[in-house]
């Protein structure tokens, strides 16, 4: 059975390269469904379609053509940023060979053909950066060997079809920056166990986060931002192992975050800031996520101490954990986070003393820890930070002098120091930064300010 199999198989892929009619006829179908293409084309600054793609030369060698050596047939179309301004023809749909479209970063309106959906070999479909409305097709539901859906930036509404989540292939479907509407399916998957990159942000997506994102085992990035989800964070989604990045900032979440669940040791980024999350944040964080470089937790109701552990995360770009209900005294041992660039605490009721270990922070560029109840001196240490840019250390209970040191500082640009209890004269040395350009001394009790 499997040789008579075999060689009839042969027998076929033979005829398709040696059988003149065959070829002929598909060819001519490429190169109508090309020149409909053309036709469609309003805008064509460069005249790639004008003087290039001209009837009478073969297509195989138009400009952002790569055909099939054997079939002569169409097997990618990338056309972008070519500056191109028009409709997407229908007739796309029957290049039947296409493995890859690429018309991204034109100009493209109107609506995406439902044609498309019977393009059964393609594998990359890119057509972000373009100026489509309508909905995303049904019939992408028959595009089953997908790997890549690139539509970002687009005018997309309606909802995402249920029929593509049912495409085990998907590797990446990136639909960031439309105004997609209606909310995810809750088995969403039950199928795609190669899906490493889900990028939904700056939609209008409603409804629940779906628990079953915790089947989706390959998933690496998870990007639901800036939508009206509401619920909370499913704690079945701790269960992906492998997940890095992890955006549900600006929804309308509330509870308290899943952290105990959370079992992605690899998470890199984490943002939930604007929502309504309440609860607190676990003591150990970094000693369960070290590879954390960004975390953004600001506007919540959160409601806790800084984690004792924080000084683990050692690749910390960003810590924001501003405009939340933070309580106690930031850890000693903090200047250990020596890659940190934003330290953001603002607004919350934190307590204590800045510890000395800050003056490690060599990359600091950002220190925001206004509005808290901070006392103690001011760091010296602020002065050696070589591109520390702004300190926002007012409204705290800041005491004793402004140290002479901060005049050391060859960066500083923002010092806004008013509000506090600081005593004494302005330090001349403060003049001596060069980048100084806004200086808030208000409110406090330095000499020049007690005006009888
Ligand atoms: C179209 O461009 C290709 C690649 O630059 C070139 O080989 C071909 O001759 C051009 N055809 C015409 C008709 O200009
Ligand atoms: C299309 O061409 C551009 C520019 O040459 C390239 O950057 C891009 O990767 C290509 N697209 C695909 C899908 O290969
Ligand atoms: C190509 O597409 C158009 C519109 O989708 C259709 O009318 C036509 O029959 C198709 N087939 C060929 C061989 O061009
Ligand atoms: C995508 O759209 C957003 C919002 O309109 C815009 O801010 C962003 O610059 C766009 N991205 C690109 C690469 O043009
Ligand atoms: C997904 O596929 C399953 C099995 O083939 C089918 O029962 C289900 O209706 C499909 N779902 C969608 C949304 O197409
Ligand atoms: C969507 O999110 C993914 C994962 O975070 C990211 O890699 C990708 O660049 C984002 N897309 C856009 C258009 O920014
Ligand atoms: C996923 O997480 C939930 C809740 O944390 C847990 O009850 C469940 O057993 C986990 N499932 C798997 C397959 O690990
Ligand atoms: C996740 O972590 C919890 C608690 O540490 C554990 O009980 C559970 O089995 C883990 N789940 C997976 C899928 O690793
Ligand atoms: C989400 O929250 C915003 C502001 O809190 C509110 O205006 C909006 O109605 C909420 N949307 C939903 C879907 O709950
Ligand atoms: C400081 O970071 C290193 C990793 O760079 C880590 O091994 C060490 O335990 C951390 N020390 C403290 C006190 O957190
Ligand atoms: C801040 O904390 C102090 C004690 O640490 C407490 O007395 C005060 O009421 C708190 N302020 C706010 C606004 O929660
Ligand atoms: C700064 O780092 C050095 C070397 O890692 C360490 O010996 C020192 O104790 C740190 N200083 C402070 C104030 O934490």
């Amino acid at each position: 059975m499997g040789k008579i199999k075999n060689f009839l198989l042969f027998l076929s892929a033979n005829c398709l390269g040696a059988c003149a009619a065959i070829p002929i006829i598909s060819s001519s179908t490429d190169e109508y469904a090309l020149l409909a293409f053309k036709a469609k084309i309003t805008q064509d600054p460069y005249n790639i379609l004008r003087k290039n793609w001209t009837k009478g030369t073969p297509f195989c060698n138009w400009i952002g053509i790569t055909c099939s050596q054997r079939h002569q047939r169409v097997k990618a179309l990338n056309l972008s940023s070519k500056r191109l301004k028009g409709t997407i023809a229908k007739e796309v749909g029957n290049l039947s060979f296409l493995i890859s479209l690429d018309i991204s970063n034109n100009n493209f309106q109107g609506h995406i053909p439902d044609e498309l959906g019977h393009l059964r070999r393609l594998r990359g479909l890119y057509m972000q950066l373009n100026a489509l409305s309508g909905q995303i097709s049904e019939s992408f539901g028959f595009l089953n060997g997908i790997e890549e859906l690139f539509l970002y930036n687009n005018s997309l509404t309606g909802p995402i079809p249920p029929a593509i989540f049912n495409i085990s292939s998907f590797q990446v479907i990136d639909l960031m920056f439309n105004f997609l509407g209606g909310s995810l399916p809750t088995d969403i998957c039950n199928n795609l166990p190669n899906l490493e990159s889900f990028n939904v942000s700056h939609n209008r997506l409603g409804g629940q986060i779906p628990a079953s994102f915790s089947r989706c085992s390959e998933i690496k990035f998870l990007a639901l931002s800036y939508n009206e989800f509401t619920g909370g964070i499913p704690a079945e989604i701790g269960n992906i192992t492998g997940l890095q990045y992890l955006y549900v900032a600006k929804n309308n979440l509330t509870g308290e975050v899943p952290f105990r669940y959370f079992n992605f040791s690899s998470l890199v980024e984490l943002q939930i800031a604007g929502n309504g999350f309440s609860g607190s944040v676990p003591h150990d964080l970094c000693f369960k996520h070290p590879e954390l470089e960004y975390l953004n937790l600001e506007l919540n109701q959160l409601h806790c101490q800084i984690p004792s552990s924080i000084s683990h995360c050692s690749a910390m770009d960003t810590l924001d954990l501003g405009q939340n209900k933070f309580t106690g005294n930031v850890p000693d041992n903090i200047g250990n986070m020596s890659m940190l660039r934003n330290l953001v605490i603002g607004r919350n009721n934190v307590t204590g003393f800045i510890p000395p270990s800050i003056g490690n922070m060599s990359r600091l560029l950002i220190l925001m820890m206004a509005w808290n109840n901070f006392s103690g001196r001011i760091p010296p240490e602020l002065g050696k930070l070589p591109i520390l840019e702004g300190v926002f250390i007012h409204t705290n209970q800041f005491t004793g002098e402004i140290p002479p040191e901060l005049g050391q500082s060859s960066s500083i640009g923002r010092l806004y120091m008013q509000s506090n209890k600081i005593i004494g004269e302005i330090p001349p040395s403060i003049f001596n930064i060069s980048t100084l350009r806004k200086l808030s001394l208000s409110e406090t009790q330095l000499s020049s300010f007690r005006k009888s």
